[in-house]
């Protein structure tokens, strides 16, 4: 058993407090890890012995990001659709079609190949636990290709077949295919099923059609809820329990007072409402109210073409009234719990004694550096299961 010693720390977030609100945070501290968990942690000048040991020269650790919202299986991009959205066009979700067409084209090499890239340059930023969606393919082969492909790259993989009904299907028919023969295809490599509920894609009812059957096949559930109006998606997420609503920008009081009153997590994803121009969500009055919520990436190549965790919680500091550390925590453990991963042996977003050793290294003193030096990639290294990720930089 090795044990490796990681000093030299002059703030370490643990994310061990149940809430943002607690104090979590260490300074000039170390850590151990053996067998890719935390085995100590505790003020540096009493680190124990260990077989290497790492001066990170004091700089802030904290937990990798946990990125719970991307859509990584897709080819081609949008890049027209966005510069049109840019000039005035509002975004809507008949764009989907486009990437469904280019990922029915590519080969399975190519769809992996391209994730692969994507969670390398996310992990660059610092994430260390990602999920990925289904959504682009929206026949059975393609979604179930899809779904292989996912669990290949992702270490969460949501099934969205109820992405769009392609051009050309009968609603009813299509329906019936996601909740039938195309569940029970994907069920076996897929962790989660998810619907989008807004104009355009699917309602209230058809949502709630989609998510009683992915229950009835074993799955949790998520929704993207709220993104383009009042869509009655965080309505129908709480009311099923949902471990995720996503999105929640058109929020209504009764909307804020029943994620407040639930376990559905309000995941936000700040780096989609600056490329749609949606009016950011009430952040603030979220917490505020007490409901939880997450950041995370939703990475595709429609609405948000970033891997970049980093980024979305500069933009939820400086643009939706969230702390650093309320955004750091919600990247982290407040994401963990958005994916059932926030308790237990297999915990992500936190760090504690015999938890999973997923750490990230800033280049930097302390997280407020994340919101204060928007736009620098400030991750020098990151540790996933213990393991130093090989491509990070060096100096220490
Ligand atoms: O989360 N909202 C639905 N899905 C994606 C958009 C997908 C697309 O337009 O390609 C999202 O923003």
């Amino acid at each position: 058993m090795t044990a490796q010693l990681i000093t030299g720390i002059s703030e370490l977030t643990t994310q061990a407090a149940e809430t943002s609100h607690d104090d979590d945070r260490l300074l000039d501290a170390a850590l151990v890890i053996e067998n890719g968990r935390i085995s100590w942690i505790g003020p540096a000048a009493e680190a124990p012995a260990a077989d290497t040991s790492v001066d990170v020269g004091g700089r802030a650790v904290l937990p990798g990001w946990v990125d719970t919202h991307t859509h990584l299986i897709f080819a081609g991009d949008r890049a027209a659709e966005f510069e049109a959205r840019i000039a005035g066009q509002r975004y809507a979700a008949g764009g989907i079609a486009t990437t469904m067409a280019a990922t029915r084209s590519a080969t399975s090499a190519d769809l992996i190949g391209n994730a692969r890239r994507l969670r390398r340059e996310a992990e660059a930023q610092g994430t260390t636990f990602l999920e990925t969606k289904t959504g682009y393919g929206l026949d059975l082969a393609s979604e179930l290709r899809s779904a292989q492909a996912a669990a290949e790259v992702a270490d969460v993989v949501t099934y969205l077949g109820a992405h769009v009904v392609p051009p050309g299907l009968d609603r009813r028919d299509y329906l019936d295919l996601v909740t039938g023969p195309m569940l029970a295809a994907v069920s076996p490599h897929v962790d989660f099923i998810d619907a989008f509920c807004e104009t355009g894609a699917f309602d209230v009812e058809e949502s709630h059609e989609v998510l009683l059957a992915g229950r009835a096949a074993g799955l949790g559930l998520r929704l993207h809820g709220n993104q383009l109006g009042f869509s009655g998606g965080v309505r129908l997420a709480v009311e099923l329990g949902c471990a995720s609503v996503d999105h929640c920008n058109h929020l209504e009081e009764a909307d804020i007072d029943a994620l407040a009153g639930s376990g559905t997590v309000a995941t936000l994803l700040p780096a989609c409402d600056l490329s749609t121009r949606e009016p950011f969500p009430p952040a603030r009055r979220l917490l505020d109210a007490g409901a939880h919520i997450a950041l995370a990436s939703n990475c595709n190549p429609g609405t948000s073409y970033t891997t970049s965790m980093p980024f979305s919680v500069a933009t939820a500091v400086l643009q939706m009234g969230l702390t650093v550390r309320e955004a750091v925590w919600a990247a982290t453990r407040g994401a963990a719990r958005s994916v059932g991963r926030e308790h237990g042996p297999d915990a992500v977003g936190s760090l504690t004694i015999g938890g999973r050793a997923d750490l990230q290294v800033l280049d930097a003193p302390s997280v407020a550096h994340l919101a204060y030096r928007p736009g620098v990639s400030l991750c020098l290294a990151t540790w996933t299961e213990g393991v130093r990720a090989a491509r990070t930089q060096p100096g220490f």
